[in-house]
């Protein structure tokens, strides 16, 4: 037999109906936000993710499924979508109208090695949103508040989405270094990874898992004293925002995300009580240009479908889809009037099921417990034009013309 690879998982039965659930539910939200799809390759040239996600991040220096193809490119499996559309967008000038804000969104599978543990596969589902031309920090709260509300409609309330802001370009560089500053005399005491991270991405050292709860961690320089005027009055006008939306939050100055392309705000949404990130995102202003478009800037979000899958089949009861009508045959006449019936139902959007595997009586029975109404086939009754319905929960039966059996149904489901 040959296995599923490590950190890659097949998706059916309960786990299946709520995947579907979720993409029914992103792509209502979606609409009603005025999102356009887009769907961009699985894979790209690795130089992409070198200049977006960043060559010192752990997703590009650890994690990424790196492979020449035949023709001795150098190729990545998508480890995130920005990249991808960033570069989509740029290629296919998208931005036409530079008036226009630019809204997309995508689903898909993306590839990290990580590993693999609770809530990190190898292989792993984003939805997300990406908005391009606009810098207005109503976008963000907008942006923000989309990923909240499909939360809810989701049935996920245990929810709060912490921001943090990194400040404009210049902002953030001064903050970098006056970090640097901090933590070179403690690097003794850091873990071997933040070792490195001060000389690579020293952002990164302030969401370390492993040295988070030491002292030297809370007496480090806070952003709010190195942002500019402009980036403090964006963040506070942020949060007003949110709070006329309605959106849960809470400010957590030690939020930097492990991608290097952003600036100004930054959002992960996370579960209070297993403490679980669903979803995270932020603004991107400049990496438009970075891959060599035009001045652009962005702001987007993707969420973890399989983390949204565990967080709802954890605290939700799945129901169970509810046959409206089986049919039951046994010979071959009546499996001809099943088929066609079948069809006729079908068609009229009753969700129908037949005896596809030669089942008796007996066992039709069983397997058609879970239907409203039962459709009982008979040569006696067909040769009249006759058909039965039987209510599977009174049990009561009536026999109806088989001309006029979707009406019928029609009627009473
Ligand atoms: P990210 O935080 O790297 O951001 O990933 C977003 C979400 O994908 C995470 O919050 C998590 O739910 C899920 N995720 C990430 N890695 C794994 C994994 N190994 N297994 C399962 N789930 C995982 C981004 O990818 C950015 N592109 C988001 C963004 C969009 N920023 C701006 N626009």
């Amino acid at each position: 037999m040959i296995n599923r690879q490590k950190g890659t998982y097949d998706i059916y039965g309960k786990e299946g109906k709520v995947l579907k659930q979720i993409s029914y539910v992103v792509d209502a939200y979606a609409s009603l936000y005025n999102y356009d799809y887009i769907r961009t390759p699985l894979f790209e040239a690795t130089e992409l993710y070198h200049r977006s996600v960043g060559e010192n991040t752990d997703i590009v220096s650890k994690e990424t499924y790196d492979f020449k193809d035949r023709g001795e490119r150098n190729i990545t499996l998508r480890p995130e979508g920005t990249a991808g559309i960033t570069r989509a967008l740029i290629e296919n000038k998208l931005y036409g109208n530079r008036n226009d804000t630019i809204k997309l969104y995508y689903d898909g599978t993306m590839y990290r090695y990580e590993r693999p543990q609770s809530g990190r596969n190898r292989e792993f589902t984003q939805v997300g949103v990406e908005v391009f031309n606009s810098d207005d920090v109503m976008i963000d709260a907008e942006v923000i508040s989309l990923g909240f509300n499909i939360l809810r409609e989701l049935g996920i309330n245990d929810v709060e989405v912490h921001i943090n802001t990194l400040g404009d370009k210049e902002s953030r560089s001064n903050y970098t270094e006056s970090l640097v500053e901090y933590f070179k005399p403690h690097i003794n005491n850091l873990c071997p990874d933040c070792q490195k991270r001060i000389n690579t991405n020293p952002l990164r050292i302030l969401d370390c898992k492993v040295d988070r709860e030491m002292d030297i961690f809370k007496n480090a320089p806070k952003i709010n004293d190195y942002l500019s005027k402009d980036s403090m009055e964006r963040f506070k006008k942020l949060e007003s925002m949110l709070k006329i939306l309605d959106v849960d939050y809470v400010i957590d100055n030690n939020l930097v995300r492990g991608l290097d392309y952003y600036d100004h705000v930054v959002f992960e949404y996370i579960t209070n009580y297993s403490n679980v990130t669903l979803g995270g995102g932020g603004r991107y202003n400049h990496l438009v240009e970075q891959l060599g478009g035009p001045e652009l800037p962005a702001v987007g979000f993707a969420f973890g479908v399989e983390r949204l899958i565990n967080e709802i089949i954890n605290n939700q009861e799945i129901e169970e889809q509810k046959l409206d009508v089986y049919i039951m045959s046994i010979n071959e006449e009546e499996k001809m009037h099943a088929l066609e019936i079948s069809q006729n139902l079908r068609l009229n959007d009753i969700k129908t099921e037949i005896n596809g595997n030669n089942l008796s009586m007996k066992s039709q029975f069983k397997i058609a417990d879970n239907a409203k109404f039962l459709i009982i086939l008979n040569s006696e009754e067909l040769n009249k034009g006759l058909v039965k319905v039987r209510d599977n929960a009174t049990k009561e039966e009536v026999s109806v013309d088989e001309s006029e059996i979707a009406e019928y149904m029609l009627g009473i489901i």
